[in-house]
């Protein structure tokens, strides 16, 4: 596990921490734009909660703008909270809204260059690589450069890239937002095998159609989780 603070540390209560994947507490955000004497301030999360067990599917859902992605930036570790404790599983995967690919770069050489950052030995790679252009159905565009691709394509290669090492942990930030409903199938069947397999994975989404498909579920409302 790891800690990150954005204040002081408390002690970490080994105890609870045992079978929690993903624990935030109390996190708080703000942007803060402009210069003086037109500085604004934007607060975002206002003492936002999560708690994250193996094996579950859990949905973060919010209106537009309500701070979900902001939320798990932070949790991913790519962004600095003003306040509040995050601690999370070392092995995690996460989906970015915006997908963060290299137009010059084909498929293939994605995985090869996530294998290689996430330490993948190369049998593993190859196994995890042809699983996944399999179960997402993109296989006929690992030699293709990602400025010659799709949205959706990008979308698959973008998710690929979260789950090549399967991680303990997925962070995936409206995954499904790009795909067509064949797509939409497979992400369902890979997550729940994924989960049932011990895995958890937090889905961030507007709005929610399957909810039977998610074992619990956040609001985020005002800067707060709300569990439903
Ligand atoms: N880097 C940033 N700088 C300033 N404001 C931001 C930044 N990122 C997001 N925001 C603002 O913070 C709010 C929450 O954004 P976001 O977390 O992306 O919401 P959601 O994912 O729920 O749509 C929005 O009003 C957005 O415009
Ligand atoms: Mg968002």
């Amino acid at each position: 596990m790891t800690a990150m603070t954005a204040t002081s540390s408390p002690p970490v209560d080994h105890a609870t921490e045992v079978s929690t994947v993903l624990r935030a507490v109390a996190v708080r955000k703000a942007y803060r734009r402009g210069l003086w004497p037109r500085r604004r301030v934007l607060s975002v999360l206002e003492g936002a909660d999560l708690e994250l067990e193996p094996g579950e599917i859990v949905g973060l859902v919010g209106e537009n703008g309500s701070g979900k992605s902001t939320l798990m930036k932070i949790l991913a570790g790519d962004l600095l909270a003003d306040a509040g404790e995050v601690e999370r599983s070392d092995s995690f995967g996460y989906c970015p809204q915006i997908p963060v690919l290299y137009e010059r770069l084909t498929c293939d050489e994605h995985l090869d260059l996530f294998g290689a950052a996430y330490g993948l030995d190369p049998a593993l790679l190859e196994r995890n690589r042809a699983a996944l252009y399999e179960s997402l159905d993109f296989e006929r565009f690992a030699d293709r450069r990602v400025e010659e691709l799709s949205g959706g394509t990008r979308s698959k290669l973008n998710l690929a890239i979260a789950l090549l090492h399967d991680p303990q942990l997925l962070f995936l930030d409206e995954p499904y937002a790009g795909f067509d409903w064949d797509t939409y199938q497979r992400f369902w069947t890979i997550t729940a095998e994924r989960r049932d397999a011990g895995a958890t994975v937090l889905i961030i989404s507007h709005f929610i159609t399957d909810e039977e498909r998610f074992d619990r579920i956040y609001d985020l409302v005002d800067g707060r989780t709300v569990q439903r």
